[in-house]
């Protein structure tokens, strides 16, 4: 079933006296439960696709279509219900916060902001959705600035899970993370898009990580999609000269000399 759909997208932002075209004619769709990879090289428009999908950014020409209403046509109250449905994982999604905030107020806001839990349960759905992703809900009352950057993108993912969206769009959420981290946390996505059906827009610029998780994968190049497939075909046979490029840029492991694999 469809969840979103993208029609037409175009943004050019002004920068002195050019113009810098950073998404032209973007369309793309996403049913439920399932995810799609956008992979693409730096400067290809990934972040600013997924700025207008959540409407950080007003698109020149276009439409977002989310369970079936387009959000360019949304403004403030209406915008922020629809945010309960649709959230977002970033590289540095918690850093912003002020430096005394704790896990359980970045994990607490959506709770209170949507009305999902009053004060007095807030505590106990902290304490839940810690535990759901690997956390100990003793993390609560320790600063954001104080635990490791992987305990953090759990927490950025226990707060996005938090008001029981269909989507989740990260953007080079796993980035930064060493690579047994990282392989947990796409576990742990896995898992609870199994549970709850949850649909992702996985944006990374490592083609290996975004096979690893997605249905389907999008390449971007110039702010338009070159390429646009089932995983398996788009990594198998790539069809682009930049799908291409970006297999070809994956490194090749050695699987003999790894030993059981
Ligand atoms: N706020 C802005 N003002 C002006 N130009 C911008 C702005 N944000 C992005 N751009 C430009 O738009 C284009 C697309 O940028 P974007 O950040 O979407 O790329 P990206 O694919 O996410 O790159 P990366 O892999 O490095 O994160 C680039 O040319 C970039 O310089
Ligand atoms: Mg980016």
């Amino acid at each position: 079933m469809m969840l979103l759909s993208v029609e037409g997208l175009s943004k050019t932002y002004p920068s002195g006296a050019r113009q810098v075209p950073a998404l032209k004619d973007v369309s793309l769709t996403l049913d439920r439960g399932r995810t799609l990879g956008l992979v693409g090289p730096s400067g290809s428009g990934k972040s600013t696709l997924a700025r207008v999908l959540l409407q950080l950014v007003k698109p020149d020409a276009g439409s977002v279509v989310f369970r079936g209403t387009d959000l360019c046509a949304l403004r403030g109250a209406e915008l922020r219900a629809m945010r309960k449905h649709l959230q977002m994982v970033f590289q540095e999604s918690l850093t912003a916060f002020n430096p005394r905030a704790t896990v359980a107020d970045a994990i607490g806001d959506p709770l209170r902001i949507h009305r999902i839990a009053g004060r007095r349960e807030r505590p106990s759905h902290i304490a839940a959705l810690l535990e759901r992703v690997g956390l100990s809900p003793a993390l609560a009352l320790r600063s954001i600035h104080e635990i490791s950057g992987g305990q953090r993108q759990r927490v950025a993912i226990a707060r996005a899970i938090a008001t029981g969206p269909d989507l989740i769009v990260l953007d080079e959420a796993v980035s930064a993370l060493d690579v047994t981290v990282r392989s947990q946390i796409l576990e742990l996505l896995v898992s609870l898009q199994r549970d709850r059906g949850i649909a992702y827009l996985f944006i990374s610029h490592d083609l290996a990580v975004v096979r690893a998780i997605s249905h389907d994968i999008a390449v971007m190049d110039g702010g338009r999609i070159v390429e646009h497939g089932p995983s398996a075909e788009v990594t198998d046979n790539p069809k682009s000269d930049t799908g291409r490029a970006l297999v070809a840029a994956v490194p090749r492991i050695n699987y003999q000399a790894g030993g059981a694999r």
